[in-house]
């Protein structure tokens, strides 16, 4: 309620009802109340999250037109999202991650939030980790939704229980189960082989074989003593041995169908951040119950994370009420609930409770919490957190070149090195 009234004080201040001009008294367009979303939540458990905010935003009145870009990750929406801005016709709102917010926002195209943020006083509930995006230049420039974290395994519980497996806890132990699972005609590791999924499971295997302080120096410092080291090596060779527990489809295959052969019983695992979680719920599984979510065996107490966030662009003064009612929507406490037991990921403000999310989500806000005290709370370089986006193209690029078979482990250390020397 509270809440209701502080946006619409807000769209108040932000809809110039009339202009004077030249003592003249003129009227100035109608206020717009729709609001135009570019996002690339297509899959069962991202659709049914963002009805959440679809409808709440339809309650206050703002008709929602959708703009849906299919493709994990959010590459061919950025790609979308650059030629409709170079048209100079943006849509009003975007979904957005990490070093991108920063990149709009330098170009100037971002709308100013500060008067939305103060009203709600957004600085005392949006955590460091997350305001390093949402604001820029002491400006708040997005509104964070959620946090989702990368380094985590997900697995059938019937299957494993049927392979006598214990769940995985160390690495070898991670192999084993696979092992298992494909000497009783199981696939090990269910997968996509699309470059931000091979750079998703890459950021658990880094973390997991050169622990966090690794992850700092090599993702986030990119210290090329650490991107050309035998640390390194072992990462890719470990990707190696991942590769030998896919399928033979696995090229070019979305995300959320590895996610159902997990769910199915085909496969045992899927590495995957915690939006695969979403896909396990919307067909009716229990987590810890039927299906469980592990952080990668090796990564415990360290947390890769990536936040979905909403920027608004500097659109057409008449559009500005609802752009400032739709941030006003995703930063409601209440809503962040709603949509985060669905998504799979854990609320964006620190006052929120997590006595209606299950277990994993508990947990993962557990982890988040505790990862930031230890100072092993690292930006998902696979998801954009870690470096701009000439950086995570450049590590994608030799990432999947290797994964693929195309370049031996070694020739992929050189690779990734150089690449990045290159691309900042
Ligand atoms: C991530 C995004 C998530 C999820 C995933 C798959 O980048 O943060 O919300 O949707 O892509 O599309």
């Amino acid at each position: 309620m509270r809440k209701g009234i502080i946006a619409l004080l807000v769209v108040a201040l932000l809809a110039p009802a009339v202009v004077f001009a030249g003592g003249s008294r003129e009227a100035a367009p109608a206020t717009v109340d729709t609001v135009e979303v570019l996002h690339w939540w297509t899959s069962g458990g991202e659709a049914a999250a963002l009805n959440v905010l679809k409808n709440n935003l339809e309650a206050e009145g703002i008709e929602w037109i959708d703009s849906p870009i299919a493709g994990g990750g959010g590459t061919q929406a950025m790609t979308v999202l650059r030629s409709r801005a170079t048209a100079g016709d943006p849509p009003a709102a975007v979904q957005m991650l990490g070093f991108d917010i920063k990149d709009w926002a330098e170009m100037g195209l971002l709308a100013n939030l500060n008067e939305l943020a103060e009203a709600e006083n957004w600085d005392a509930v949006v955590p460091d980790a997350l305001k390093e995006f949402s604001k820029y230049d002491g400006n708040w420039i997005a509104a964070p939704v959620n946090v989702h974290s990368t380094n985590w395994v997900w697995s059938n519980a019937a299957l494993l229980d049927e392979l006598g497996l214990d769940i995985p806890q160390t690495w070898d132990e991670y192999i084993a189960a696979m092992d298992a699972a494909q000497e009783a005609g199981y696939i090990g590791l269910a997968h996509g082989g699309q470059a931000w999924q091979d750079a998703t499971v890459f950021d658990g295997v880094l973390l997991s074989t050169g622990g966090p302080e690794f992850y700092q120096r090599a993702m986030i410092d990119l210290d090329d003593a650490a991107l050309r080291s035998d640390t390194m090596l072992k990462v890719f060779q470990r990707m190696d041995q991942l590769r030998g527990y896919l399928d033979p489809n696995f090229s070019g295959r979305d995300w959320n169908l590895a996610s159902a052969m997990v769910i199915e019983g085909d496969a045992l695992f899927q590495m995957m951040g915690d939006w695969a979680k979403g896909e396990f719920l919307n067909a009716g599984m229990e987590a810890g119950k039927d299906f469980y979510g592990i952080r990668t065996p090796g990564s415990q107490g360290s947390v890769t994370f990536n936040s979905d966030q909403f920027v608004m662009f500097e659109v057409a003064p008449q559009y500005r009420g609802a752009q400032s009612l739709m941030a006003s929507a995703v930063m409601d406490p209440d809503f962040q609930i709603a949509f985060n037991t669905v998504k799979g990921s854990v609320p964006a403000r620190t006052d929120v409770s997590d006595a209606q999310f299950e277990s994993i989500g508990r947990q993962a806000m557990a982890d988040l919490a505790e990862a930031n005290r230890n100072g092993t709370l690292f930006g998902s370089m696979a998801h954009r957190h870690a470096n701009p986006a000439s950086v995570m193209e450049a590590m994608y690029d030799v990432i999947t070149a290797h994964f693929n078979g195309q370049i031996t482990s070694e020739a992929a250390v050189s690779a990734i090195a150089d690449a990045v020397t290159q691309a900042r």
